[in-house]
């Protein structure tokens, strides 16, 4: 019932001081309750329709990351018509040459799916930590808690694309020099140049400079290495705009999915182009990632200085 044909039937109730007293004010309130509560045909119709849409919406965008992991790969393994690619190959030829060359007990510290374990071929055995559970995760840890861990246990920290997500890291780098073993490595890696992500929790982007700052007070800094240059950082960053851009909605998501030819291909050209423009960019100021490796000093660390 409408407020309009409401005035009908009980025109007291749309005007209220009626001259029924009492009884009509209780009348007035149960019928002008019912109205507001009951739920109209169309309101019924509206929000099983939405309820339905996105559902279709998110069957629709699983069926897409299944098929583009089908045809363009997953982390680490991204093939060139991947729209992470340059981001992803360019971190990957660092990680490649320097993991292998780390021996021991290794912990892999916001581990995620674990996807660099297989290139640490000196590793003697390799716990993940991270805090969100997953299969490939060892340990549930706290954001600003203790690890699990016991003081210097560890021969290697590793820790790939997770501090520019710790609000406090800080603590996190603490805890680092903590499990470590003294002359242990640490290996970090973080973007420079790269879209906000995994919404709330993208804190920081890190300079080469900024990554030393960060992590000079608790450890010694080996090596700092930038990966990629202006190509790979537009190319990157255009494609994840466009990516974002049309997996936003259901809709968008079946137009692209129609579209995959052409995307795969519009992504393969990019990456090219970003490729041959890094070969030629002698700058050093246009970087998308930094990796950096850092031995955690012998002795008193509160006496040490970087
Ligand atoms: C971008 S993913 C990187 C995963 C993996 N390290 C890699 O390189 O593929 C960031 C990871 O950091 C984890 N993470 C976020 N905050 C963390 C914290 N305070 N301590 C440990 N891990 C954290 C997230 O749960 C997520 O698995």
């Amino acid at each position: 019932m409408t407020a309009r044909s409401l005035a009908i039937v009980a025109p007291w109730v749309v005007r209220p001081g009626g001259t029924n007293g009492d009884r009509a004010t209780e009348v007035q309130r149960s019928l002008v309750e019912m109205v507001r509560l009951r739920p109209r045909k169309t309101d019924v119709f509206s929000s099983t329709a939405r309820r339905l849409t996105s559902a279709v919406g998110a069957l629709v965008a699983r069926l897409y990351r299944w098929l583009y992991s089908e045809l363009c790969g997953t982390h680490p393994n991204l093939r060139p018509w991947h729209f992470q690619w340059l981001s992803g190959s360019t971190l990957y030829t660092s990680l490649r040459e320097r993991l292998p060359t780390l021996r021991g007990r290794v912990l892999d510290v916001g581990c995620g799916d674990k996807p660099y374990e297989p290139w640490m071929s000196g590793a003697t055995s390799y716990v993940g930590i991270d805090v969100v559970a997953g299969p490939r995760v060892d340990a549930v840890i706290e954001p600003r808690k203790p690890w699990p861990v016991a003081d210097e246990d560890f021969d290697v920290v590793l820790c790939t694309q997770v501090l520019e997500h710790v609000a406090d890291g800080d603590r996190l780098l603490m805890e680092a020099t903590r499990v470590l073993k003294p002359g242990g490595t640490l290996l970090v890696t973080v973007p420079f140049a790269y879209g906000e992500h995994a919404r709330p929790h993208d804190y920081w982007r890190f300079s080469l400079q900024g990554a030393r700052e960060a992590i000079g007070p608790r450890f010694r800094v080996v090596e700092t290495i930038p990966q990629g240059g202006i190509g790979s950082t537009l190319g990157a960053m255009l494609l994840a705009w466009l990516e974002l851009t049309f997996t936003r909605s259901g809709s968008r998501v079946l137009l692209l999915t129609a579209l995959l030819p052409a995307w795969m291909g519009v992504v393969l050209v990019v990456n090219g182009v970003g490729r041959l423009l890094d070969a030629v960019d002698r700058t050093g100021a246009f970087y998308g990632n930094v990796m950096l490796l850092a031995t955690k000093p012998h002795g008193d660390r509160s006496s040490f200085t970087p």
